[in-house]
């Protein structure tokens, strides 16, 4: 059975005490979730430990970082690698985000090495692509998602994939309310599946959890969450929100 998984990515978003606030809250209700149910908060780097602390005393909830640098140390002013996350008790990260992709110029080659020194470290990753809104427009979106699938992910190991998790999000739906259509999900998750099935087999592709992303609120998780091949989300806005953020985990299942 493939995990669902909601992950709320909070950005560049909240300051200590309220980061600690909205972990506490959602780490009292959440609970024991059933087995193939994953709930994670990706916060700011600074937070992740704070927040690892509070999520460490609760039942079932997972912290993620936003993201990491490609080298294992060095002369990098600002940046955080796999092995400090690893050392945090970390265990999962963001790459490929629309948002890193675009403001901090990141394109397929340095997602490989990322993804690559991620693996190294055994962080699972959470692999963000998708197609901007102009490529929709023109009809290609399945050669744009396969390309950036292919160029960054392909070189890996069937084995390796059972540490990736992907989050197809529509760059036209991030932030916008603007949220694709349970249909254009569902087409688009099924297109991902069937080429990842076609360069890997059976198994992977039935193991692995595709999560939408982009405009996910709590009128519309359901109903995007039970399409046959959305295995759950991946939230910017509202999961700032403690009780946006649960109603969307209770959408799982
Ligand atoms: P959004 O962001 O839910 O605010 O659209 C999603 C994301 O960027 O992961």
């Amino acid at each position: 059975m493939r995990n669902r998984i909601v992950a709320g990515n909070w950005k560049m978003n909240l300051d200590h005490a309220q980061a600690k606030t909205l972990t506490q809250e959602i780490a009292q209700v959440l609970g024991d979730l059933p087995q193939n149910q994953r709930v994670m908060v990706c916060p700011p780097s600074i937070h992740l430990n704070t927040v690892a602390a509070i999520a460490s005393e609760a039942d079932g909830l997972e912290v993620g970082a936003q993201n990491m640098h490609q080298a294992a140390s060095g002369a990098y002013t600002g940046e955080i690698s796999a092995g400090m996350l690893k050392s945090y008790d970390i265990h999962s990260v963001l790459l490929g985000h629309s948002e890193r992709r675009e403001y901090f110029h990141e394109d397929s080659a340095l997602l490989r090495q990322k993804v690559d020194a991620a693996l190294e470290n055994s962080l699972e990753v959470i692999f963000c692509f998708g197609e901007q809104l102009a490529q929709r427009e023109n009809d290609t979106h399945f050669e744009v998602v396969s390309a950036q699938l292919k160029d960054a992910l392909f070189h890996l190991t069937a084995d390796q994939w059972s540490k990736i998790v992907l989050a197809y999000e529509p760059v036209w739906a991030i932030g916008t309310g603007r949220t694709a259509t349970p249909e254009q999900a569902q087409e688009m998750h099924a297109h991902i599946r069937s080429f990842v099935r076609d360069q890997y087999g059976d198994s992977c592709a039935d193991q692995l959890s595709i999560l939408y992303g982009g405009s996910v609120k709590p009128n519309n998780a359901a109903e995007i969450f039970g399409q046959p091949d959305v295995d759950g989300g991946l939230i910017g806005g509202a999961s700032l929100k403690t009780e946006d953020f649960l109603a969307i985990v209770a959408a799982m299942k």
